[in-house]
């Protein structure tokens, strides 16, 4: 077992993340003591969001506890609908657990709630009358005798309504959160006030869609301000960063330079992500050399192999802007123009013309303003984007 980049990571490859951790599990087992709390963690795509919520989810398995979990970037249809049956299948699967149906009603789930005539009496006979109303609202919605909006509501009331039936807790964990923002106000209003009346379920949600996750979370005018207890998740901390290295060397069975490690931290700025792929990447570069240690000269090597690797993914990133902003970001990197006027000196525009498009760079986080001006927020980027435009 060496490295691991890409997909959310468990068990040994997991490294950290002890604090949040701690304080999601204290705020869901408060859940029980009326104490309840809702999360929401922030960052960056591949910051190690997911990972934070796998470990979750293993420990309310363990700990005998039930989790609704929905990854918002697969559902499909992409649609408030698709959402809701998304939603729907999995409460029923996280009550069929809480409530210990049999395997043949649990394995009926999906095919009830896509409203398979056979399916529903199987479970309605099975399960009785925990099933029946609910079952029943997607029977009335799919022969038209009620709208979206009553099933949005009766699809979001079904854990509240098992759990206080039963003395049970959930726990809805809601993976991409942004994904879903886009299904209009009124799902927005409702699940808002969902998630703030209801005592035994708690909400966990991630987003990577930072700027617009702030304004979800922060903006007072939103349905979701002070709704969540907001944590915001960046690099691992550099002694994780050495731990998590050290036991992907040895694991593999290579030795290292103390150096070599002091630079995988320095050029990956302790992002979980990096930290893995430069790894993975420096056991390559030994394994073709079909020798030696992992030392700066190979860390150096492996950087440039995983800069190579990650082309695909960067230059898609590139193809987001236009070729203005494109222009913009080259001169930051390359000419290390730092500030507006000089920015625009390169350009040869006034500085002017400059401003709304560094504005609009800092909101999607690509830029970030520093005392020495504006500077890439990520580094490897940066550093590919040298490579790109020098090559
Ligand atoms: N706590 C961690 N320990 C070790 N590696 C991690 C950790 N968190 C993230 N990673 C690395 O980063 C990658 C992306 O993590 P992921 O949880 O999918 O990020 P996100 O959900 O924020 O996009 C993982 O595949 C793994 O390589
Ligand atoms: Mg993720």
């Amino acid at each position: 077992m060496g490295f691991q980049a890409g997909g959310p990571v468990k068990g040994a490859l997991f490294c950290d993340r002890e604090e949040i951790i701690d304080e999601l599990w204290a705020g869901i087992k408060g859940l029980k003591s009326g104490a309840r709390q809702n999360f929401a963690l922030v960052g960056p795509r591949l910051i190690g969001k997911s990972s934070i919520l796998e470990v979750l989810r293993e420990r309310l398995e363990r700990e005998k506890m039930e989790g609704i979990y929905l990854d918002c970037w697969k559902i499909y249809p992409s649609s408030l609908q698709g959402f809701l049956e998304a939603f729907a299948e999995n409460s029923m699967r996280s009550v069929s657990e809480a409530l210990g149906w049999t395997a043949r009603a649990r394995s009926r789930i999906g095919d009830a709630i896509k409203g398979t005539v056979s399916a529903i009496l199987d479970l309605t006979k099975s399960v009785g009358v925990e099933v029946e109303d609910f079952l029943k609202v997607w029977v009335d919605f799919r022969e038209r005798r009620i709208n979206i909006s009553d099933l949005m509501r009766k699809t979001l009331e079904y854990p509240e309504q098992i759990a206080e039936r039963h003395n049970k807790f959930f726990v809805v964990i809601l993976d991409e959160f942004q994904e879903i923002y886009k299904y209009g106000p009124d799902f927005i209003k409702y699940l808002s006030a969902t998630i703030y009346h209801q005592r035994r379920v708690c909400y966990i949600i991630s987003g990577s869609a930072v700027t617009l996750m702030r304004r979800i979370l922060e903006d007072r005018g939103s349905p979701f301000y002070g709704r969540f207890s907001v944590k915001w998740i960046g690099p691992l901390p550099e002694q994780d960063v050495r731990k998590l290295l050290v036991r992907g060397f040895k694991g593999e069975g290579v030795s290292y330079d103390e150096d070599a490690i002091i630079d995988i931290i320095r050029k990956t700025h302790s992002h979980p992500y990096y930290v893995q792929k430069l790894g993975q990447s420096c056991i390559n570069s030994i394994t073709k050399r079909k020798s030696g240690r992992i030392s700066p000269e190979i860390v150096a090597e492996a950087y440039d192999d995983m800069l190579c690797d990650l082309s695909f993914h960067f230059e898609e990133e590139l193809r987001k802007f236009e070729p203005r902003y494109r222009n913009i970001l080259a001169t930051i990197v390359l000419q290390d123009a730092k500030t507006p006027s000089g920015i625009a000196a390169k350009l040869n525009i006034r500085a002017g013309e400059v401003s709304p498009y560094l504005k609009r760079l800092l909101d999607m986080q690509v830029i970030e303003k520093s005392e020495a001006g504006y500077e890439l927020m990520n580094k490897i980027f940066e550093d590919w984007l040298r490579k790109h435009y020098s090559d």
